[in-house]
């Protein structure tokens, strides 16, 4: 896992055109009804004037802005979309088979609070995703959600007790094949009924952890989510559970499945932290949740080899799918790379003691910068080079850039241009181009 904080996963994003309609909008429709005639609206909540906010706070670029409402979970013949609704056709299944029925909630807004995003899911102040420098802040207290989990609090507070929540999601984070800024999960909470484990009154902390109520949560989570493999994946799938850790579930667990003589790891989950339920004003119950990236399964199942497929345009992309049709996806073209490669100290000399203020390089700054000169022209960025001059101290970084379009031949020409103004604009990161 490329990630830093183990809660932050990397099941990554895509996108379409956006759709403007005037039909209100169906925020919850419960997964035992008919799903399609109670679609959300599309492009709800494409409108970049939202995010690019005067802020002192705001670091979304204009790129980032663009992606927001696309609602490629939604598009019924989108891989992402065609993902959404398996998944949810397995629960459904599951509510007339076990008696519960889960509440769908597919358009809940991308802005939300930093409360709702890590204080009501026990992610303390100074945990790393929290920083700047991995999640894209509206003001200093809202933000682009960087998982579904931001929703569960609101929902199990509001009464709700077992539910499905899809959506976008933003991360700042490296740049390859498989991660993109942006990119949808898929949350899934259940409470257990409280005639077989309930909360509050019984009993908590270590005592809980140990007892069978606990392992009966566990059992009826893993139980589920294996179903969930053998529909996507086929009833013969070979699974395993790992331990893991997320601040808001207690025990925590991945899950991985063998792809193709692979370990392929396809999701988070756990019994939700008491102190979470709490909160919620939910102490009384206890359940588990859990949360998967769309992308992330969709280019197992489809052979999406690139995560900027998603969010093409082409046409020839689009053509080979349908509303409910997993098929292996035909490559249209392998367009050439075209690779260029950019120094920079990353610090200023010491020219005395009294050190002068320094802007510190942060990584993903530099990404989202080719980002947004490039767009998705930028294929992948790798560290080739860095070291620390020996008499001087200063830092220097050598970066190699693959620009390759996923629908056309690039010319030098215009790379070389991207790559100028990329320079140009270096400096403002705190760099020095060498
Ligand atoms: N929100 C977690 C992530 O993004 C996944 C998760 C959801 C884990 C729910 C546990 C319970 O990585």
């Amino acid at each position: 896992m490329s990630n830093k904080q183990r809660y932050f996963r990397c099941f990554d994003g895509c996108r379409t055109a956006a759709v403007n309609s005037t039909t209100p909008l169906f925020r919850s429709y419960s997964a035992s009804t008919q799903l399609l005639q109670q679609t959300p609206t599309l492009g709800q909540y494409d409108n970049p004037s939202r995010y690019l906010t005067p802020h002192p706070s705001n670091n979304i670029t204009p790129h980032i802005a663009s992606l927001v409402g696309r609602d490629l979970h939604l598009r019924p013949s989108h891989p992402i979309g065609i993902i959404r609704s398996k998944i949810q056709e397995y629960f459904i299944s599951l509510s007339q088979s076990t008696q519960t029925n889960y509440e769908i909630f597919d358009a809940e807004d991308p802005i939300v609070t930093a409360q709702q995003c890590f204080d009501d899911l026990l992610i303390r102040p100074d945990h790393p995703g929290r920083a700047p420098s991995d999640t894209y802040y509206v003001t200093d207290s809202t933000l682009l959600r960087t998982h579904t989990s931001a929703h569960q609090s609101q929902h199990l507070r509001s009464g709700v007790d077992a539910f499905l929540c899809s959506g976008d999601v933003y991360r700042r984070d490296e740049i390859d094949a498989t991660h993109y800024p942006a990119f949808h999960q898929m949350e899934g909470v259940k409470l257990i009924d409280p005639t077989v484990v309930c909360g509050e009154n019984d009993i908590s902390g270590e005592e809980w952890l140990k007892s069978p109520e606990c392992q009966q949560v566990q059992d009826d989570l893993k139980l589920t989510l294996e179903g969930l493999m053998d529909h996507l994946f086929g009833p013969t799938t070979q699974k395993r559970w790992n331990d893991d850790y997320f601040p808001f579930t207690q025990p925590s667990f991945e899950l991985e499945i063998m792809y193709e003589g692979e370990w392929l790891e396809v999701l988070g989950c756990g019994v939700i932290h008491e102190d979470v339920l709490q909160l919620s004003n939910r102490g009384d119950r206890r359940g588990w949740a859990f949360g998967l990236g769309l992308e992330r399964l969709a280019m197992i199942l489809f052979k999406i080899p690139d995560i900027r497929l998603f969010w093409t345009q082409d046409e020839r992309f689009h053509s080979q799918f349908k509303e409910g049709c997993i098929v292996e996806f035909q490559p249209y073209s392998k367009y050439p790379p075209v690779f260029k490669d950019i120094a920079f100290w990353t610090s200023t000399i010491k020219e005395s003691d009294d050190e002068k203020s320094v802007k510190e390089f942060v990584e993903n700054d530099f990404f989202d910068l080719v980002r947004s000169t490039a767009g998705d022209l930028a294929e992948r960025i790798e560290l080739i080079d860095s070291f620390t001059h020996p008499k001087t101290g200063r830092s220097s970084r050598c970066y190699r850039i693959s620009y390759r379009s996923m629908d056309r031949s690039l010319t030098n020409e215009e790379i070389d241009e991207l790559q100028f103004k990329l320079r140009d604009l270096c400096p403002s990161l705190g760099c020095e181009l060498r």
